[in-house]
């Protein structure tokens, strides 16, 4: 069992973000809180992979703040090791499986044993242990993405990202990949997602936040949002009206 994610919430205030003269993040506040799974859903361009990005921290927002604001925030470790991402093309070492795992591992500082430990638990989890020795590059797309979340689950982070997890994976690799999600759930880590596939977004999600144009038109508890979504933006989407 991971530690509580005692790093949320994380604020999002006014945030904005500009890049080629166009605003792509316009105004955008949220809180994100510990609980089920919060899923990011809009369609191509809204701007759900930069949300995800300033969120991580990987981007500076050009305007606004983006703050951890629990108690272990103030622990520069947590800040860094807390927190996963896991995008939508894995970014792999050209090295075997396991090596891709024990990498950031080393980087925390955890001693050879550990990290082995660790690694190979990972490995198990996502049914790749078989593989461990094997170069990455030769995985298919889903056995890629598969690692990807291995290596995001040996760092017992608090919040992971994922960035379309299961873009471009068959039904039987994406219904692999979602099930290694709900053990993020059931290990009480804090899951923020974006995906295309409804089907799953109903099956993961707690809440949904609807960006369109780089704005959040509603954030809703993900029943009453299939039922009814409030906005229109919203509900030209779920009636495959919305195509940008
Ligand atoms: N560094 C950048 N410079 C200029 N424009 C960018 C940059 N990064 C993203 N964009 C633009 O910002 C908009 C939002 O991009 P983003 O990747 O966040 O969309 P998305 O909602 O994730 O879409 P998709 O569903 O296709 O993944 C797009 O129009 C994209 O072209
Ligand atoms: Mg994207």
């Amino acid at each position: 069992m991971h530690s509580p994610a005692t790093l949320l919430p994380l604020s999002v205030r006014d945030v904005v973000f500009t890049a080629g003269g166009r605003d792509l993040i316009s105004g955008v506040s949220l809180t994100l809180e510990p609980g089920p799974p919060t899923i990011v859903l809009g369609p191509n361009g809204a701007g759900k992979s930069l949300l995800l990005r300033l969120m991580h921290g990987l981007l500076r927002p050009s305007a606004g703040r983006v703050a951890w604001e629990g108690p272990a925030a103030q622990n520069r470790e947590t800040l860094r090791f807390g927190q996963a991402m896991v995008f939508q093309k894995p970014v792999l070492l050209r090295r075997s499986v396991i090596a891709n795992v024990l990498f950031p591992l080393r980087l925390r500082g955890l001693d050879g044993g550990t990290r082995q430990e660790r690694a190979m638990a990972a490995l198990q989890r996502v049914g790749l242990a078989g593989m461990a020795g094997r170069p990455a590059r030769v995985l298919s797309g889903g056995e890629q993405q598969r690692l990807a979340l291995a290596r995001a689950w040996a760092l017992q982070p608090q919040i992971v990202f994922l960035d379309e997890p299961t873009a471009s994976l068959d039904p039987g690799a994406a219904r692999q990949v979602e099930e290694i999600i709900a053990g993020f759930v059931r290990d009480g880590v804090k899951v923020v997602m974006t995906t295309h596939d409804l089907g799953q977004a109903k099956r993961l999600a707690g809440d949904i936040i609807f960006l369109h144009g780089g704005r959040i038109t509603e954030r809703t508890d993900a029943a009453d949002f299939f039922a009814a979504p409030r906005s229109e933006a919203a509900q030209a989407f779920l009636n495959g009206q919305l195509t940008w």
